[in-house]
This record gives structure tokens, sequence and C-alpha cells, in this order.
């Protein structure tokens, strides 16, 4: 008898201590640990399903969050660790794959260097040349370079390797997504002309340039932040104003193809502080795999003076009719 209580003391004691961590809700804004315990570290990321797994890549923000000494404006940052990868089945419980596009440590010129600016990767898979190919933005540490750097890899948990960085048909790319359509074109969309516009470049067959295709879109509206998905034949962008590490006012639009004319439906946002979105500001839409007309939009709840410390907010998005919404839920699941 007595033998069996120890026992019994032992399994509830340490128990918790060998369990995995399981998430069985969303709590946006709340620490988000993977299944080793640990913070999710994904900053400005991407989702990719493929092969019956998601996988969620984003900024890996690690160290001191400093303020340059020359900063005209709020550019906080951290020097580059380079961009995660994390593994799920279910969107709620996460498995680090690692760092699978490393910071460059020695080469002050290289674009992944520590002291630049990489941020918002996001990969797609090619099924005709079988690679998984990233995109993300790259900068200098004052934001005047302003270009996209691309990545290609075997698998999607890496290594990516980096190919080059270049202005997409020679304009200007800060925040930016991609986009892959049913019939397997690809497109960049991106912050340009110093944020006012945003562009979408349709892009080669290989995914790996931009082609000569584009289109400018809400002149001189200042939005970044894009994540666009397809519903129902439809396309929609869902963008943040432009505000720095600050929350703003969300829009979304609607357009028939991807290199049609959008048209704003407002902020899509309902709820507490909806007119900040909700603290948060875009990065992704991910449809929700065997579950149609389900979609998670991604959000990063900046915190500015400690980076590493900012956190996700995850919301339902739902249709009334044509009209998307996102409406603030503390705690929520499937
Ligand atoms: C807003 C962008 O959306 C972020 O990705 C980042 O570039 C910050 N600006 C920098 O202030």
């Amino acid at each position: 008898m007595k033998t069996k209580l120890v026992m019994l003391f032992i399994l509830i004691i340490a128990e918790p201590c060998f369990a995995q961590e399981r998430n069985f809700r969303f709590n946006p804004g709340k620490v988000w640990l993977d299944d080793e315990h640990n913070v999710i570290n994904a900053h400005g990321g991407g989702m990719l399903y493929h092969g019956s797994t998601y996988y969620w890549y984003g900024e890996y923000k690690q160290g001191k969050t400093v303020l340059p000494e020359w900063a005209t404006w709020e550019c906080y940052r951290t020097e580059v660790t380079g961009v995660s990868c994390y593994s799920s089945k279910d969107l709620l419980n996460w498995h680090f794959e690692g760092i699978v596009l490393g910071a460059e440590k020695t080469d002050s010129l290289h674009d992944l260097h520590t002291s630049k600016v990489v941020e918002r990767p996001k990969v797609i898979y090619n099924s005709k040349t079988k690679k998984f190919v990233m995109w993300m933005h790259i900068d200098s540490a004052d934001y005047s370079k302003a270009s996209a750097g691309v990545a290609v890899s075997d698998t999607p948990t890496g290594p990516f390797t980096y190919l080059d960085s270049f202005r997409p048909n020679g304009e200007m790319s800060r925040d930016q997504t991609l986009f892959v359509d049913d019939d397997g074109k690809a497109y960049q969309i991106c912050s340009s002309e110093d944020n006012a516009t945003m562009y979408i470049h349709l892009l080669t067959d290989d995914y790996l340039k931009p082609t000569k295709t584009f289109t400018r879109n809400f002149e001189k509206k200042y939005r970044e932040a894009p994540a666009v998905f397809k519903h129902h034949g439809k396309y929609y962008l869902l963008t943040s104003g432009c505000s720095g590490w600050d929350p703003n006012v969300a829009d979304i639009a609607v357009a028939d193809s991807m290199l049609g004319e959008w048209k704003s439906l407002g902020n899509p946002c309902i709820g507490e502080e909806a007119d900040k979105t909700f603290y948060g500001q875009s990065t992704y839409v991910q449809p929700v795999i065997g579950r149609p007309d389900t979609y998670v939009a991604m959000f990063d709840r900046w915190k500015k003076t400690d980076l590493p410390d900012s956190r996700y907010i995850w919301l339902p998005l739902t249709f009334e009719g044509d009209k998307p919404k996102i409406i603030w839920h503390k705690d929520w699941g499937f």
C-alpha cells in the first residue's frame, strides 16, 4: 500500500516535468510555447502547408533591442539572427525545426549580416522545380536598401541557400508576402515607392525572380504588412497602415484577380481596440486545411523596446456574405 502511494505521488508530481507541452486553445497575445516548452520565436511570419504539415517561418529575434544613435525615427532593432521554422499538424502545437536560414557573422557586406534587416520571410513550394522558395525583406539598418532577398531549399526544413537580393522591376520592396494561385502562378506583394504604393509582381515560373508584369495598387495610401488569400474565387488583401512598430487600423481589399483592381472593404476587425488591430499588425492569412471557409489571420503584436518579446495574435477570419470579419477572442479553438 505504502509503495503504491509513493508511486502515485511520484506520478502526480513528476508527470508534468516529462509531459510534452500541449496547447488546446489559441490565446492571442499570451506567451506561446512550443512542444519543448520554449517560447515560439517566428515574427513577421508566414505559413506553408506541405505534405499534411503546416510550416511556420518567421524572424528569429534574439538579444538586446536598440535604437541606433543615428535614428531619426523609431527604428528599434535587434541583430539579425536568421529565419526560424516550426512544424505542426494542428496549428496549435509547434515543433521547432531550427534556424533554416542563418545570419552571416563575418562579412559585413552580406545581406544576412547581423547588422542588416531581414524581415517578413515567406516560403512557397514550386511543384515544377521541386524547390522550396523563400522571399524576404532585405534592408540596410537605415531601411534605405529596400530590397527583396531570395533563398531556396530542397526540403521545407532547410537549410535554405541564399541566392541574392534585388529591387523587383527596379522598384523598392519592403514589407512583403507571397501568394501562389491555383493555376501555379506566384506573386510577390510588397510595399514600394517608400511604402506609399503596394506593388504586385507576377513571378517567373521557377518563383526566383519577378517577371516584367506588375501592378501598382493603393497609390499613395501607405499600406504595409500585406497578407493575401483566396475565398470563393475572389482575392483578399489584408494590410496595415504605416506607423513603424506601433499599431494602426487594418484594411482588407478584394479583387477578381491578383493583377486586377483592388477595392477596399474597410477594417475587418471587430471588438475592443479594433481600430488598432487589437495592438497587432497583419503578417499572413492561413486557410485551415480540411475546413472549408475557415481561416486563421496571423498578426504580430510588436513590443518595440524589447522586440524578442513581441507576441502573436492569431484570430479566426470568417465571412458574413462576401465581407470578411476578424472578431477579437481572448481564448478560442476550432
Ligand atoms: C513596420 C513593418 O511592418 C515591420 O516589418 C518593420 O519593418 C517595422 N515597420 C520597422 O519599424
